[in-house]
């Protein structure tokens, strides 16, 4: 490593004419008098001609003196102490924008968490008034100077009246390009495609900001969720895939990426090394991922790696050896360039311990080579993103000699690559308890931007404490990044980033009111901010009522024993429930809901004042009341369950995902394989069937740990086709995906009497435009419907599958599901719909899959009765076809959800992906916050159970024999809740968790 206390190198220093140190006195005055002459000359003359005239021998470049400079400045490590003292004196922010309608707030009244640690290692949170002006924190506190208020033109102030609102830093994000923002644009398209270079596997002379699109939808819906700043990753698919930059999300008056950029290295747009500034962080992105496999094993990676390392290595020595001769002022003839090196200087800064390496690795054997690389080339490492392992080898991440890593995290999102197979939703509290700094994060397409908040809430529920869960989106990603003197934290000084909610952030649906970066309101937006793709109202100004019943964080249930065990089974805990035969009673019963036919029923509600007893025998309840309804009679054996006020309802059913036709999506050895594409290939003449119709039944697998978790967190049942989530499939323009089957989560073999509920469910196509990257032909949507149209008018005999189940369909004996997301595509299919009911005389019960842009047609869809099934309550525009989303609050006042409720149409929730089924309570309790106005609770716990069922035609499930799930400490609707047991009484069996 170079040392740090390399000298400031400057000639006068190593003047060859220093004195020697036996003189007499008089030579020594001869001497002095001499030295003075020189020193004279040396004010009046250039430096080289300073040279020419003390001695004509030796050869001075013309430039020296630069040189000197940059060599000093190589050296020079970004420090914390000059950089916060540098913006300490501010009075305006060097990010102030005279473009824009610069306004000055006062907040008074707020709950402020400021995220930073007092003494006793607690995030304060105050209690007061926050003062910005001129885009910095000015202020905070209980008591903040009159002068400085009495400082603000009035005319430029706005006073905010906040009520106790909480206020915290604006979110930050560590996050990879998957996530949209800037690089990999909103909606995809092929010209706007900067996601990773393909030129190979060590690319550090690339740049992000050389990608970064200023016009993307995606930055006000991050926006909106209280994101103000992104680290913008590139090249996940190399190993060392670019220069990365941090952002804020804010639109500038110069519209330029540069802009944009959060202390940007001098030597972006200057010509040199930005003399006399102090050195700022750069950064940059290397990855173990799965994808950078196209350029070889992990063996072929780690050379790659130490390779490039050597290389830039033998530049640093170069320049080292140089710099010590220039600054002994040995200057050669001809040698007198500094050795720039435009490929590896990123690497030689990473060398130099300049730079935040952000690493993209996951296993706990990339994580062992990562620190190794970085002790061997003695280079600090700022973050491990995606880090599944991590929390499995907590003292391997801090093996790094030059300091401990912060991990980076998703909290649920698992198991979907051999590398996040083993990850947990109790890493984050597990590494806690290690001390190792926790930043969740978000990763496209499956959780964006717009969930962030909501990483850090599942986190909390899972173990992470409520300052962790909070700093770990704000604090703790800005101090990674190297910003923490500017950002992530409120402060007096710091940038005003920040964002006022409506209730405790970590509540579910907790949403900004406000957001400011640099002092400068962006939420709610503004009629004159113009640009903007929503053009809602502004959101209440100036006086905010928070919600009074949300403003503490939820509670939070206790997972230790699973924690324990997550960490003695390494990461794979046995997740099967403890089947309970004998009696249990269940007490502190607050409610008890029931499946009728058509609808959940409630069946108990506890008084105000005392909670009521459940008694269950064999899998069924026989009493449900007050302790005085309900005797327990005494010898038999029991078992008792306190459920603390919490509920009993019954169990959830998912749809949407291939749950129980693959384990691990990324490993095609445990999945079902690839279907044929009839639209593109010819299905081989031995399966007889041109459409080549599947069933889903044919390829279950049971007993995968995505089922079993789905089960453990309340999600009993499960609806799957062999539609392949869109997006990660080369075959996913697919539009046929055959029949769906209904089986229990729980079931350990097909063969169990109760595992498959029913074999065929519905008939399942997809609608959709080619892929945004699609090489090569792809099947037109005018295909698509056309080959649709003559499936239902019956063209196919009806020996075969694909005339079979389209003429049942037609006939509306099975459902006919589409995955489609665009308005326009489902406006024609209930124009074929009706085309077909005319010309068959059946009634087809035709349902949309996906339904983004659904809101569009509300009342056509209601009239039409066609179904919805929404598989995100947060959408983003994750295609072309989805472009036209509802975002819901605070961009606009109502939700898709919201919407469709209200015009009457039958729907659904489910999600795209295995690993998401675990969502589902939690898609409820963010549903139930969104509608309260649009349905009452049992309406909103039918968006996942009967609901669903009717949409699909899942018949199997009885009301007295079906599943109910317990839940302590609340219902599905409060992030207090947990799930602690499944009453199944066609097991005859309570399922202890
Ligand atoms: C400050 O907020 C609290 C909590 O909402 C409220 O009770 C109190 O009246 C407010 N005080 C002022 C001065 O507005
Ligand atoms: C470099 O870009 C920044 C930010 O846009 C700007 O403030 C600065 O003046 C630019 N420097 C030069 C030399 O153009």
């Amino acid at each position: 490593m170079p040392s740090e206390k390399t000298p400031a190198i400057l000639p006068s220093e190593y003047s060859p004419l220093r004195p020697a140190r036996t003189f007499s006195r008089k030579t020594l005055t001869v001497l002095w008098l001499l030295l003075f002459v020189l020193w004279t000359y040396d004010r009046l003359l250039p430096l080289d001609s300073w040279s020419a005239v003390k001695s004509p021998n030796v050869y001075v470049p013309a430039n020296a003196q630069e040189i000197l400079q940059k060599c000093n400045a190589i050296n020079t490590r970004p420090d914390l102490t000059t950089l916060s003292s540098f913006l300490q004196k501010r009075t305006v922010s060097d990010r102030y924008d005279p473009g824009m309608r610069n306004m000055s707030y006062l907040i008074t009244n707020a709950t402020i968490f400021t995220g930073v640690k007092d003494d006793d290692g607690n995030v304060q949170t105050l209690t007061g008034d926050l003062l910005m002006t001129n885009g910095i924190i000015r202020a905070l506190g209980e008591d903040i100077p009159r002068d400085l208020v009495m400082e603000v033109d009035p005319r430029k102030l706005t006073v905010i009246r906040a009520n106790g609102s909480w206020v915290t830093p604006g979110l930050g994000m560590i996050v990879d390009v998957n996530s949209q923002l800037g690089i990999f644009s909103s909606p995809p398209l092929r010209g706007k495609h900067d996601l990773d270079s393909r030129k190979g596997p060590i690319l550090p002379w690339l740049r992000s900001i050389d990608g970064l699109h200023t016009r993307d939808n995606a930055f006000e819906l991050a926006l909106a969720a209280g994101v103000t700043s992104a680290q913008i990753l590139a090249g996940t698919s190399n190993s060392i895939g670019g220069q990365a930059f941090v952002i804020k999300l804010r639109r500038t008056t110069e519209g330029s990426a540069l802009s944009m950029v959060v202390d940007p290295p001098y030597e972006l747009n200057t010509t040199g090394f930005g003399k006399g500034k102090p050195p700022v962080w750069r950064h940059l992105l290397q990855s173990c991922s799965d994808e950078t496999r196209r350029y070889g094993n992990r063996m072929d990676m780690m050379w790659s790696l130490r390779s490039a390392y050597h290389e830039a290595r033998r530049v640093m020595k170069l320049q080292d050896a140089f710099c010590a001769k220039a600054g002994a002022g040995l200057w050669e003839p001809g040698v007198d360039d500094f050795p720039e090196n435009l490929q590896w200087e990123m690497l030689v800064d990473v060398l130099r311990g300049k730079v935040k390496v952000t690493n993209d690795c996951s296993e706990a054997v990339d994580i062992d080579n990562m620190v190794r690389l970085s002790n061997e080339f003695g280079f600090p490492i700022a973050t491990f993103l995606h880090a599944s392992e991590a929390y499995l080898v907590p003292s391997l991440v801090n093996g790094s000699l030059e300091g401990t890593p912060a991990v980076a995290l998703l909290s649920t999102n698992h198991r979907h690559s051999r590398e996040s197979y083993r990850g947990s939703e109790f890493a984050p509290a597990i590494l806690a308890s290690h001390n190792l700094s926790i930043i969740m994060t978000t990763d496209q397409p499956v959780i964006n931007s717009r969930e962030l908040i909501d990483e850090a809430r599942k986190a909390y529920h899972f173990g992470l404490t409520t300052d962790l869960a909070l700093t770990s989106v704000t604090s703790t990603p800005s101090n990674a990044l190297g910003l923490g003197y500017r950002m992530g934290v409120l402060q007096e000084g710091y940038d005003a980033d920040v964002v006022m909610w409506d209730s405790h952030p970590l509540q579910i649906g907790a949403t900004p009111v406000y957001v400011w970066i640099d002092g400068m309101k962006q939420i709610p937006l503004t009629k004159d901010s113009g640009r903007s793709t929503y053009s809602t109202g502004t959101g209440p100004e100036q006086v905010v009522e928070p919600d009074k019943t949300r403003m503490e964080a939820p509670g939070q249930p206790s997972y230790e024993k699973e924690r324990q065990d997550t960490v003695d089974w390494d990461g794979l805990p046995p997740l099967k429930g403890r089947g309970e035969g004998n009696r249990v009673v269940f007490r502190n019963v607050k409610e008890v809901w029931t499946r009728g036919r058509n609808s959940i029923d409630e069946s108990f509600v506890a008084d105000e004042d005392e909670f009521g007893i459940v008694i269950v025998e064999q899998g069924r309840i026989i009493c449900a009341g007050s302790a005085d309804d309900c005797i327990i009679s005494g010898d038999e054996r029991t078992v008792d369950v306190d459920l603390h006020g919490g509920s009993i309802s019954p169990g959830l059913l998912t749809f949407g995902s291939p749950l129980g036709l693959e384990e691990i999506a990324s490993e095609p050895s445990t999945t079902d394989g690839r279907l044929f594409n009839s639209l593109a290939v010819d299905v081989p003449f031995v399966f007889h069937d041109v459409g080549g119709i599947v069933r889903a039944v044919d390829a279950l697998m049971f007993d995968s740990r995505h089922a079993r978790m789905a089960y453990r967190l309340g999600v009993t049942a499960a609806t799957s086709s062999l539609a392949k989530p869109h997006r990660l499939y080369e075959s996913d323009d697919s539009m046929i995906w055959g029949i769906s089957t209904t089986f229990s989560t729980n079931a350990a073999h097909g063969l169990e009497p109760e595992a498959i509920i029913q074999t065929e469910t519905a008939l399942h196509v997809r609608i959709t435009r080619p892929r945004f990257d699609v090489r090569g032909p792809a099947t037109s949507v005018s295909t698509q419907i056309a080959t649709l149209r003559r499936l239902l008018y019956g063209w196919e005999s009806r020996d075969k599958d694909t005339g079979l189940y389209f003429r049942k369909a037609a006939e509306g004996v099975i459902p006919l599901v589409v995955e489609v997301h665009n308005a326009d595509i489902m406006a024609s299919l209930i124009m074929l719909r009706a085309e077909v009911d005319a010309k068959i005389g059946g009634q087809m019960r035709m349902v949309f899959v996906g339904a983004t842009e659904a809101w569009l047609l509300a009342k056509e869809l209601s009239r039409a009765r066609v179904g919805v099934i929404l598989t995100s309550l947060k959408p983003v525009a994750a295609t072309w076809d989805q472009r036209r989303i509802l975002p819901g609050l605070p961009l606009t006042n109502q939700t898709t959800l919201g919407i469709l409720l209200d015009s009457g149409v039958v729907v659904g929730v489910g999600v795209n992906h295995p690993q998401m089924v675990t969502e589902t309570r939690f898609q409820l309790a963010q549903a139930y916050h969104d509608c309260v106005s649009s349905a009452t609770a049992r309406e909103v716990y039918g968006l996942a159970t009967i609901n669903l069922e009717q949409l699909l035609g899942v018949k199997g499930i009885e009301p007295e024999s079906a599943d109910l799930v317990a839940f302590d400490g609340g219902s599905v609707f409060n992030l207090s809740s947990k799930i602690v047991a499944v009453v199944s009484s066609q097991r005859g069996l309570v399922d202890m968790m």
